[in-house]
C-alpha cells in the first residue's frame, strides 16, 4: 500500500496541473461513529486526525490553498451537546496545533462569521492566525460559522454602504468587483471541491466561488479519508477537461 501511495504521488507531480485551491466538505463523522456504536463526538475526534493528515499531505504536495468546511451556520441546529463538543474540539485542536502549523510553514486563516463564536474561541483562533501569519507554505482556510448565502448577503450590504458613501459606482459592479466583497476576497476560486461520505449537495458551501469548480464526491467517510483517497481525487481532477463554456 505504501508503495501504491508513493506511486500516485509521483503521478500527480508528473502531471503538473496541480489544483491551486482545494476545498473540502468534510462529511460523515457522525456515520463513522454510528457504525462503531460510538457517540458522534468520537467521529469528530477521528475527523480531526484526518484534518491533520490532509493538511500535512497538501503542504507536501505544494498545494497553495486548502479550504475546509469545519462548521456551517446551519450546524447550530444540532443538539446543544454536539455543538459545544465540536466547538471545544476546535478550541483544543487549534491550541495544540499552533506549533505544528509553524513547523510545517502553514498559514491559518478563517472564513465565516468568527465574531459570533465565544471570546475564548475567537482569541485562540486569532492567536493561531497571528503566530502563523508570516508562514509561506500552505494557506489553510477554515470555513467556520460559514454560510454561502449569508456571505453573499454580507457582500451586498457592504456594497450598498460603499455605493451610498460614493466609493463605488453601481454601474461598475461586475463579477470581479463583487468577488472583492466576499469573505474569500484574497483567495482564488477553488479548482477542486471534494465531498466525503457521498451526499450529492453543496450544503451552502462557497456558492459564488464554485461556479466552475470541479466536483469530486467519494463514499469514504471523512475519518477514513486517507492520503491515498486524497491523491486519487487530485489525479481524477488532473484528468478533467476544464472548458469554462468554451469548446476544444
Ligand atoms: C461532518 O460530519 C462534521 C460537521 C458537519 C461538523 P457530520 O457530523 O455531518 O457527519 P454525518 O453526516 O452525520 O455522518
Ligand atoms: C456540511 O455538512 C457542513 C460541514 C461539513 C461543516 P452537513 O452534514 O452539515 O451537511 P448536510 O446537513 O448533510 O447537508
Ligand atoms: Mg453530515
Amino acid at each position: 500500500m505504501e508503495k501504491e501511495v508513493e506511486r500516485l504521488k509521483k503521478r500527480i507531480k508528473k502531471n503538473k496541473n496541480l489544483p491551486q485551491h482545494i476545498a473540502i466538505i468534510m462529511d460523515g463523522n457522525g456515520r463513522w461513529a454510528k457504525k462503531r456504536g460510538l457517540p458522534r463526538i468520537s467521529g469528530h475526534r477521528a475527523g480531526v486526525k484526518t484534518v491533520k493528515r490532509i493538511v500535512r499531505v497538501a503542504g507536501e504536495l505544494d498545494i497553495k490553498f486548502l479550504t475546509l468546511f469545519t462548521f456551517s451556520t446551519e450546524n447550530w441546529r444540532r443538539p446543544k451537546k454536539e455543538v459545544s463538543a465540536i466547538m471545544e474540539l476546535l478550541y483544543e485542536t487549534t491550541k495544540k496545533e499552533i506549533d505544528e502549523l509553524c513547523r510545517n510553514n502553514v498559514k491559518l486563516i478563517t472564513t465565516g462569521r468568527i465574531d459570533e463564536l465565544s471570546p475564548r474561541r475567537r482569541q485562540i483562533l486569532q492567536l493561531a492566525k497571528d503566530k502563523t501569519k508570516d508562514n509561506t507554505g500552505l494557506i489553510l482556510n477554515l470555513a467556520l460559522n460559514y454560510s454561502g448565502r449569508i456571505e453573499i448577503l454580507d457582500a451586498v450590504k457592504k456594497m450598498i454602504e460603499d455605493v451610498d458613501a460614493g466609493q463605488i459606482d453601481p454601474e461598475k459592479i461586475d463579477q470581479k468587483l463583487f468577488s472583492r466583497y466576499l469573505y474569500t476576497k484574497d483567495l482564488p476560486d477553488p479548482d477542486l471541491l471534494i465531498r466525503t461520505s457521498g451526499e450529492l449537495r453543496l450544503s451552502n458551501f462557497l456558492l459564488w466561488q464554485t461556479s466552475y469548480t470541479e466536483l469530486y464526491i467519494t463514499e469514504v467517510l471523512w475519518p477514513d479519508f486517507s492520503t491515498f483517497d486524497f491523491y486519487q481525487a487530485i489525479l481524477d481532477y488532473q484528468k478533467r477537461d476544464r472548458r469554462f463554456g468554451r469548446i476544444r
